[in-house]
């Protein structure tokens, strides 16, 4: 497994844990952290034995409190482009990996924390977490597609309310609003939960989960009829080996044996 400065990675069976390990700056995303995430992010997406994810911060304090400030006096208006590019094209990689991501937010999700919270597909909090986008307290908005998700997930009046005030969000709203998935008494419970969630998912056909993943992106991608994606992928389903033990199995009253074929 890769060693990075700024990531540290581990396993339990399949499932693939990354935590940010800069817990002095809350964990704040600065260039090279970005750029060890995407590494690990494209080596997942080539590695059939992780069959699940888990990414959270280290410490008890905070997931990640935004994008490291420390570095924005490098921004202009000709690089800030490409920044927020880079940030949105590396975040869509975990939205559309098709190995489940889940994001354990324990503590602040502030900014670029709470957008990258929003990319993984689901979010277990723990009972303190607090996501918000704070940006305009900066005098910038959310340059990593937190504009976009925040607003699909929590609908457009609340996006409008959160990204204008700064507020923050706590985790029993956030769970209310569908923001987060559940919520955990600690960061030890939500990373429990969060793994019973990925076990589960391990033991179903690797293609089905493959598709969940296109069909629901397909929501939220503009020019793509998600009907006809949904319909393309269940006739690829229909195809595969799996679909016949799936179905087998239930017949012959036994757990089913799925291979990813
Ligand atoms: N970038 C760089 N450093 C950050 C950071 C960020 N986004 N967020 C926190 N830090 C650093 C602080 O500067 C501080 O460093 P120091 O010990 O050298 O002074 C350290 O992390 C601890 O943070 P601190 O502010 O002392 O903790 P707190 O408990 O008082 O407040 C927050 C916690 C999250 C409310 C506060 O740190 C904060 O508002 N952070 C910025 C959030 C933000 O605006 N994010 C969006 C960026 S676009």
């Amino acid at each position: 497994m890769a060693e990075f400065e700024h990531l540290s990675l581990s396993t339990t069976g399949n499932i693939l844990t990354i935590t940010i390990n800069r817990e002095s700056r809350l964990n704040a995303l600065n260039q090279a952290t970005l750029s060890e995430l995407k590494e690990t992010i494209q080596s997942i997406y080539d590695d059939k034995d992780i069959r699940g994810v888990i990414l959270t911060g280290a410490g008890e304090k905070a997931f990640v409190a935004g994008a490291d400030i420390s570095e924005f006096k490098e921004l202009n208006e000709m690089n800030a482009r490409k920044f927020s590019e880079e940030g949105q094209e590396i975040f869509a990689l975990i939205e559309n990996c098709h190995t489940p991501v889940i994001a354990v937010v324990n503590g602040f999700a502030l900014g670029g924390g709470c957008e990258l919270a929003m990319a993984c597909h689901m979010r277990v909090v723990t009972s303190d977490a607090k996501f918000g986008q704070p940006e305009v307290n900066l005098g910038i908005i959310p340059g990593y597609g937190g504009t976009q998700r925040l607003t699909h997930l929590i609908g457009k009046g609340r996006a409008f309310e959160y990204m204008m005030t700064g507020d923050m969000i706590d985790a029993e709203t956030a769970e209310s609003w569908g923001l987060a998935n559940h919520v955990a008494e600690n960061k030890t419970s939500a990373i429990e939960l969060a793994m019973d969630i990925l076990q589960k998912i391990e033991k179903k056909a690797p293609l089905a989960i493959d598709f969940v993943v296109d069909c629901v992106n397909a929501v939220y991608n503009p020019g793509e009829n998600g009907y006809q994606t949904e319909a393309n992928a269940f006739s690829r389903c229909c195809g595969t080996e799996d679909f016949k033990e799936g179905a087998a199995a239930f017949l012959e009253k036994r757990p089913a044996n799925f291979k990813g074929e």
